[in-house]
């Protein structure tokens, strides 16, 4: 019973690979490979070539064989990140891998056999995808024998204080600062913040704000960027100014993955580039805020 599917939901930077690995560590396989694909990382022909491999000659440019993920899993586990992004035609080709645990590389007709566990990961509602026919109703029952949901930071606050500590000594150690408050004030306002980024903008935050403290301590000063965007939610603006900040917590919150951000604000990649350009949107952190090592206590 140790090689039940498990599909992970949860919203981004929630932990859904965090908790993939620590499922796979704890396993019997823990002494296999974990091979993780991010699916909505390819175009759907890369993404085929990528799970399945392909043969010399497959196709123009295929000079050598090559082995695909799922054949690099075997002994082990694959971890399908972005699940919901796998087009139909692909989600009835691993449904077959999963049943008969054998598949052949693109070009090629030699079987292979394969052994490996499944984890999957998506911050879509697949059952919703599956109402809207982008999603297999086969396929889902296949990953989701077992459901892990992880809750948006926001709505577990309890949380945010460890986590805030545990991040503000690793990077104040990682940085030979000795940074070892966070005051009750700056808490306040992190437990306040409604995290859209979940736990990676947490991260991030606090990474932040240790590179740019000059204290032993964290305060609201150092947390400044979180509390503009919350500030004067009633006051009037224009909607320029609330699209501008709302692109920009939103960046924020994925990281500056320019594909998620753009995903999540349904518009394009070029629309976004635009859009960053005309408000003269940067990303803050480290590159702009460098310690200030002279002034270390
Ligand atoms: N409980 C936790 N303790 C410590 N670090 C955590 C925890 N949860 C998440 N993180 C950290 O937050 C970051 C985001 O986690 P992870 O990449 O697993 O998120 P995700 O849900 O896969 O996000 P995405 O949907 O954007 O891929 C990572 O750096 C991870 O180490
Ligand atoms: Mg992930």
């Amino acid at each position: 019973a140790t090689d039940v599917p498990v599909l992970i939901t949860g919203e981004t930077g929630t932990g859904k690979e965090l908790i993939a690995k620590a499922i796979h560590a704890k396993s019997p396989r823990k002494h296999g490979p974990f091979i993780p694909i991010n699916c909505g990382a390819f175009p759907e022909h890369l993404l085929e070539t990528e799970l399945f491999g392909h043969e010399k000659g497959a196709f123009t440019g295929a000079h050598r064989a090559k082995k695909g993920r799922i054949e690099m899993s075997h002994g082990g586990t694959l971890f399908l990140d972005e699940v919901g992004e796998i087009p139909l035609k692909m989600q009835v080709d691993l449904l077959r891998v999963l049943e008969t645990k054998s598949f052949h590389r693109v070009g090629g007709t030699e079987e292979i056999n394969v052994d490996f566990r499944i984890l999957a990961a998506t911050n879509r509602n697949l059952l919703e995808e599956i109402n809207k026919g982008n999603f297999r109703q086969d396929f889902y029952y296949r990953l989701n024998v077992i459901s892990l949901h992880i809750p948006p930071l926001r709505e577990r606050p309890e949380d945010i204080p460890v986590l805030a500590e545990h991040f503000m000594r690793r990077y104040s150690r990682e940085t030979n600062k000795d940074i070892d408050t966070i005051t009750p004030e700056a808490m306040e306002v992190l437990k306040r913040y409604p995290w859209p980024g979940n736990v990676r903008e947490l991260q991030n935050a606090i990474e932040r704000a240790v590179v740019i403290s000059k204290k032993r301590c964290l305060d609201v000063d150092e947390f400044s960027s979180l509390q503009v965007s919350q500030k004067g939610a009633g006051e009037a603006k224009s909607l320029e100014e609330i699209e501008k900040e709302h692109i920009e917590a939103m960046l924020r919150a994925h990281d500056w993955n320019i594909s998620k951000t753009a995903r999540a604000l349904k518009i394009n990649r070029v629309t976004l580039h635009k859009k960053i350009k005309k408000y003269g949107l940067k990303r803050s952190g480290q590159d702009q805020c460098k310690p200030d090592n002279s002034r270390k206590s």
